[in-house]
């Protein structure tokens, strides 16, 4: 699969430098078309003439550079390449990229670049943990960048601690899962809805749940990334939209019921990932409740559950639902993934460390209505998102719909 692709390598200037030799020549091998350019520190570790040699092209260095070969190597190279990797990427380069800073070869192809770029950290233990870094890491995921996390393991430096760059096998694989997913899912329509609903108590006041959005918006970056036309429905949430997506706000669940209701004809798929509230006030008070009362009895109404109304309703469509439960997750998500007419459902137990609202992480169990269920391991909500996305190409693919 790597035949043929051109991939582009940037070295940067860390100890971890010779690691990227292994990677160049091996991908060389599986016969993509391999380019590095390195940092001007990069050239203190390794030389120029290995990745040359093992590449079988020369290496680019610099922006100006008289005798190499194109004019204005950063946008050729930005334009011709179907993946950029940095590697290993330092403190430096990631807050350049983070920081919008053009100045050099790499980072003005970095700029440039209309492909998927991977980023691999590797650096000091304390140098990782500093806040600016994490800081400017978090940037570079939420601008759609992917990262290979650094491993924990003995540094250069004699420490031990996180900052390892992961083994040139472990990029490869990361490599060839960018690469497979690349425009996957071009020519679909995914309807993503996320965050929480709020439903109003009076004119300041509502009830609503912790969900912070992260995970909706998550699927909705990686099903972007792979080419599809995405509409997220959000509730009010404090993140980002990524970039080239169609935004619904809404507040309500009945607003939203009838947002997805509307776009739902249109869609390819439906991953549902909002936390929707089952009930609502049943009154809304005109002006602000006083008060007076030592007690105040709030009478709630059901909302609609849209995700059970798109089961009701779904055609060719593909429908993901999500649930969050607090014990007897499979039994629980079995009969919800049946109830509603799911073609999967990602159930997690939000009471597990690293699991559910808030976290960047999540533990979810995959529940099929023939009643598979396939449990991951720990993950970032981006990579659940991608590994969702591929449940469901696979099952578009199980019943010819592609
Ligand atoms: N959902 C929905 N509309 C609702 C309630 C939930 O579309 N009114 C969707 C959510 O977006 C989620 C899935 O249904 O994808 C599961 O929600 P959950 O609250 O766990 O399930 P419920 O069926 O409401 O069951 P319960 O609250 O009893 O666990």
């Amino acid at each position: 699969m790597l035949a043929g692709k051109v991939i582009t390598i940037g070295v940067t200037g860390g100890i971890a430098a010779y690691k990227a030799a292994w990677l160049v020549s091996n991908l060389a091998g599986l016969e993509a078309e391999v380019h590095v350019m390195m940092t001007r520190s990069a050239k203190a570790f390794v030389s120029p003439l290995t990745f040359q040699v093992l590449s079988g092209h020369p290496v680019r260095t610099g922006l100006f550079t008289a005798g190499e070969d194109a004019p204005i190597p950063h946008v050729e190279m930005a334009a011709r390449s179907d993946l950029l990797v940095i590697v290993p990427a330092t403190a430096n380069i990631i807050g350049k990229v983070a920081g919008g800073i053009a100045d050099d070869l790499l980072s003005t192809t970095i700029m440039a670049a209309t492909c998927p770029v991977l980023f691999c950290p590797a650096m000091n233990v304390n140098m990782y943990r500093n806040p600016v870094v994490q800081r400017n890491l978090a940037m570079l995921r939420e601008l759609g960048y992917h990262l290979a996390e650094p491993e924990v393991g003995r540094l250069a430096c004699g420490t031990e601690g996180r900052g390892r760059l992961p083994e040139p096998e472990i990029i490869l694989e990361q490599i060839k899962d960018i690469l497979s997913r690349a425009g996957d899912l071009s020519g679909m329509t995914v309807l993503v809805t996320a965050g929480p609903t709020r439903e109003p108590l009076d004119p300041v006041r509502y009830i609503t749940n912790r969900s912070s959005g992260k995970m909706g918006y998550a699927v909705a970056r990686a099903a972007s990334r792979r080419g599809a036309r995405v509409i997220l429905v959000s509730g009010a949430v404090g993140l980002e939209p990524p970039p080239g997506i169609k935004l619904i706000p809404v507040e309500t669940a009945r607003q939203m019921f009838d947002v997805v209701m509307e776009q739902f004809p249109t869609v390819d798929m439906v991953v549902k990932s909002a936390a929707v509230a089952d009930y609502r006030p049943k009154e809304m008070a005109v002006q602000k409740i006083k008060k007076n009362e030592n007690n105040l009895i709030l009478e709630l109404e059901k909302n609609p559950d849209i995700l059970f109304e798109l089961g009701r309703r779904k055609g060719r469509q593909l429908l993901v639902g999500f649930a969050a439960e607090t014990g007897d997750v499979e039994e629980n998500a079995l009969s919800k993934v049946r109830h509603k007419n799911l073609d999967l459902l990602v159930a997690n137990d939000v009471t597990l460390p690293g699991a559910g609202f808030g976290a960047d992480t999540n533990i979810a169990t995959l529940v099929y209505p023939d009643g598979t269920v396939i449990p991951l391991p720990k993950m970032d909500k981006l990579s659940l998102a991608h590994r969702i996305l591929d449940e469901v190409l696979t099952l578009r693919r199980a019943r010819n719909i592609l």
